[in-house]
């Protein structure tokens, strides 16, 4: 149980559209890795192609040396992945802790059968797996929020509700796309140290997708920057900042956002 991701040629088509092309890099172990690159290069897709939400139209996706490209979400979970979507898909009308439960079941013994019957057996399960959940919420400052219905929380909260359901999981390799996006700068400050502990405390590989090159600068190892689907660079967040093609591709982006 490691949490090492490997893209070998990753390309993805949709119909004559090449939305990735010939994406290779690889995530290490206790890695925290970014991917960064201006809107529309490729980076939710990439993020679909490794959780099974896409199946890439060619090359290979490794987490800890097995292929896994074409696999299905419930089965990435199970070799250790978890991710976070850019635009939180929340059941708004249920509380925040059966919001975090969402999913997690798979972790559970027994089959279907044994769940409707409900043995002492799920009873017991169920009953562990709400308080790992409560305690996620807690320990993300979220603990006050379990009994309400998440349409009553904001943005920044429905992101943090996410990512108690995704770590409930217990990923190994968890993505995580955009969590600053929409976050007040205080807030920022608490993912920053989150994602820390995650990897320190909870021995988590990290992919981020992000924007905000404070959070990248602070929290990555090793960034990659895609731009029209193509990997631009790889190096520090560091060396991604002062890369003039790096540096290009977001002006150009700018510019034909504002003509548009
Ligand atoms: N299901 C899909 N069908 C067609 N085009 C898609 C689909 N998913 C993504 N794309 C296209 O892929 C490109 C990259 O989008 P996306 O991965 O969301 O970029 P990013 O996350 O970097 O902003 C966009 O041009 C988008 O329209
Ligand atoms: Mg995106």
């Amino acid at each position: 149980m490691a949490g090492e991701l490997t893209l070998q040629d990753v390309s993805l088509q949709f119909g004559g559209i090449k939305v990735l092309q010939d994406v290779s890099f690889a995530v290490e172990p206790n890695q925290i890795f970014g991917l960064v690159g201006p809107n529309g290069a490729g980076k939710t897709s990439l993020f679909n192609c490794i959780s099974g939400h896409y199946r890439p139209t060619a090359g290979t996706v490794l987490i800890d040396g097995t292929e896994v490209q074409g696999a299905r979400p419930a089965t990435l979970a199970r070799h250790g992945l978890a991710r976070t979507f850019q635009h939180p898909a929340l059941q708004l009308h249920e509380t925040v802790l059966e919001n975090v439960l969402l999913g997690a079941h798979a972790r559970l013994p027994g089959g279907a059968l044994e769940w409707a019957v409900r043995t002492p057996r799920t009873r017991r399960a169920e009953k562990e797996l709400r308080a790992e959940a409560l305690d996620l919420l807690e320990r993300n400052g979220l603990g006050w929020a379990a009994h309400l219905q998440a349409d009553e929380l904001s943005h920044g909260l429905h992101k943090g509700i996410e990512l108690c359901r995704a770590l409930l999981m217990k990923p190994k390799l968890l993505l995580l796309d955009e969590p600053a996006a929409g976050l007040p700068h205080s807030e920022v400050e608490t993912l920053i140290a989150t994602v820390r502990r995650l990897r320190t405390d909870d021995d988590i590989t990290v992919v981020i997708v992000e924007h905000h090159m404070g959070l990248i600068a602070a929290l990555t190892d090793r960034v990659v920057v895609l731009d029209h689907g193509a990997k631009l660079m790889e190096g520090t967040a560091a060396e991604a900042q002062s890369d003039a093609r790096v540096i290009e591709a977001y002006i150009g982006k700018d510019a034909a956002d504002d003509a548009a």
